[in-house]
């Protein structure tokens, strides 16, 4: 979604710029712009599409530039107003003097807009932003003091906001401010940043404070002052990043999809590191932070999710349930949130996300904590606002996911899962020890078992070949595998636009067979262990009938399969209940090289927002 990047320093003002803004590129958005104070004036750039445009834009008026010595940059995802150059941010006051970069929706810009038009204001973009670089010009008309302005501005706005001004008389002064979305201040020396991410710094600083609603930063190259929305001072720690700069290269890959996919061995390696690392021992979940004595009570658990972390939460409800016979419920955050839910102190809520900003899960999440309920977050951002609110926090350690499409941090999330699973088993004695010992033993091997799926992909981009040109897909699966066919429909259809529908194999009688014929190639999940296999294979029997081309994902050498199926794809033998695992590999990867063959935008596919901010 929307990214933000402020600079002030003794650097190349719009080479950070830039270089923050590429860094955040990943979010998705539609245009771009930047303010930047360069000689006693404020100049604005701004582009359609991609950065690129931007960067040929200013280069074109190079003349007109002498050294700036601070600026704002913004990348817009359109909510207010369509993708225009008018609607692209900085925005500014009437008079030009005050710009504005802003990531949230303001809710009641349309009446702070009809008030300010009465005042004079003339208005120009569809924008909600719009109507702050008004109402923040309207009230340093009235006090002469940008961080005062600022504070009495942003007490008018209601919604979400994290925003960036600088006014042309307050020189290299950058004031943020930020409710309900994120912001952070990155500290340096003779410079200091401010930003809506990290990436968007983590090349020159990893000393960051992050803002907490409400909260505003005055941001000189020298100073950093932070108060409370009444001019209080508020005392911040510094906090050092996580991540190393080389996260956000591609290593040589040609998209960082692809190399998330093949990082994914590693990551199984991380998330298990310190849990387990003994198969005789219990696993070690430190972070969570519910007694012994209250988890052997728990009869109930929530977990709100979505997208791709909703898939991953489906599997963590099989084990759960499966290992520990506690019952839970999943549900997407956003039907959580508009519903009367049973959630009460006595309830786990676990909420599980990527990137710790999903709008929609961290009001679950608040709503969750307001009904007393402990909240456990599986997430890949501990830096999140998201991780702030847990009581207890399981971080999955997939280090920083650039490409939209999720991939290692689902994977990372599935490991997650199989740990809090095991452990609330192992608490509650409910599995049989050789059968955990086993399970150990297994999910020590998978990573090795994804490396030879990963060292040999030929099969995968053959298929994808074949079947790059078809419209519609449907992925079956039945069991712990569900999840598996959910996912690999979505991810052939965020990347490469093809309908794509993950369906329950059993259900396909019940109404889907009617669409099957030769334009409808069916993708059935068969990993054999229990009663799913053989059930899974006589309904792709019924939809070979129907004349539907068929692959089959599978571990199974069974000549039925060989025979039934126009394309095998097969991944190395796995216990049926760790098969979501290492089945999401080959789905990733199928859907990477469709896209790739249709020469769509891989790690950007439009639309869409790595993270989503908004509800
Ligand atoms: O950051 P989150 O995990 O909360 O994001 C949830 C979804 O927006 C996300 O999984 C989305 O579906 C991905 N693009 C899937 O690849």
């Amino acid at each position: 979604m929307c990214g933000i990047v402020g600079y002030t320093g003794y650097r190349d003002v719009i080479d950070v710029l830039f270089k923050g803004l590429t860094n955040l590129e990943y979010r998705g958005y539609d245009s771009a712009g930047i303010a930047i104070r360069d000689d006693n004036k404020i100049k604005i750039y701004k582009s359609l599409g991609k950065l690129i445009n931007l960067k040929n834009e200013v280069k074109e008026k190079q003349t007109e530039i002498v050294k700036p010595t601070s600026g704002i940059g913004h990348i817009r995802w359109a909510t207010h107003g369509s993708p225009s150059l008018v609607n692209a941010h900085p925005h500014t006051c009437t008079c030009g003097n005050l710009v504005v970069v802003h990531n949230g929706i303001i809710e009641n810009y349309k009446e702070l807009r009809e008030q300010l038009i009465k005042l004079g204001c003339e208005f120009r973009s569809q924008t909600d932003t719009e109507t702050i670089a008004h109402l923040v010009a309207h009230e340093y008309s009235k006090v002469n003091d940008l961080e005062i302005a600022v504070r009495n501005s942003v007490k008018q706005l209601q919604g979400a906001y994290a925003v960036c001004v600088m006014h042309k008389e307050v020189p290299d002064v950058i004031v943020g401010a930020r409710k309900h979305a994120p912001m952070l201040v990155g500290v340096g020396e003779g410079e200091n940043f401010i930003a809506s991410d990290t990436p968007a710094i983590i090349e020159y600083t990893k000393k960051t404070i992050y803002l907490d609603d409400n909260e505003i930063a005055v941001v000189t190259k020298d100073n950093v002052k932070i108060t409370d929305v009444n001019g209080v001072i508020v005392n911040k720690k510094v906090e050092i990043l996580p991540w190393e700069p080389v996260a956000l290269s591609k290593l040589g890959y040609k998209h960082f999809m692809l190399k998330e996919i093949h990082e994914q061995p590693d990551v199984i390696r991380n998330v298990l590191n310190g849990k387990l690392y003994d198969i005789d021992a219990p696993i070690s979940l430190n972070e969570v932070k519910i007694s012994a004595d209250i988890l052997k009570k728990l009869n109930k658990i929530e977990i709100i999710a979505c997208g791709t972390s909703l898939h991953a939460s489906l599997v963590g409800k099989y084990l759960i349930e499966d290992f520990a016979g506690i019952s839970v419920e999943v549900e997407p955050s956003s039907e959580y949130i508009y519903r009367k839910t049973t959630t009460d102190s006595s309830t786990l809520v676990i909420g599980v996300s990527q990137s710790g900003e999903t709008a929609d899960t961290i009001t679950a999440i608040k709503q969750a904590k307001e009904k007393n309920a402990h909240v456990l977050i599986i997430t890949n951002r501990p830096d999140s606002n998201m991780a702030r609110l847990a009581d207890s926090l399981i971080p999955v350690n997939a280090g920083i996911e650039v490409s939209v499409a999720a991939t290692k941090s689902y994977t990372a999330q599935l490991i997650s899962f199989y740990l809090l699973a095991i452990y609330l088993a192992e608490i509650k004695n409910s599995l049989d020890k050789s059968y955990v010992k086993n399970l150990k033993h297994e999910l020590i091997q998978l990573p090795t078992k994804i490396e030879e799926i990963l060292s040999n992909t030929s099969n995968i981009q053959e298929c994808a070949r074949k079947f790059s040109s078809f419209k519609n897909f449907i992925y079956i699966a039945r069991g712990i595998n569900l999840a598996t066919a959910y996912e690999g429909a979505l991810k052939l259809k965020e990347i490469s636009y093809i309908n794509a529908t993950g369906y329950p194999a059993g259900e396909l009688k019940h109404g889907p067979i009617a669409m099957l014929d030769e334009t409808m190639p069916v993708l059935s999940i068969l990993m054999p262990g229990g009663v799913c296999y053989e059930k899974v294979l006589s309904n792709s029997e019924e939809a070979k009938a129907r004349n539907a081309k068929l692959i089959a994902l599978t571990s199974s050498d069974d000549d039925n399969i060989k025979s039934l199926f126009d394309v095998v794809l097969k991944v190395p033998q796995v216990n049926e209940i760790l098969s979501p695992a290492i089945a999401c590999v080959p789905l990733q990867l199928l859907a990477y090289y469709i896209a790739e063959f249709l020469g769509k935008d891989v790690d950007q596919p439009r639309n869409l927002a790595k993270s989503v901010t908004v509800e």
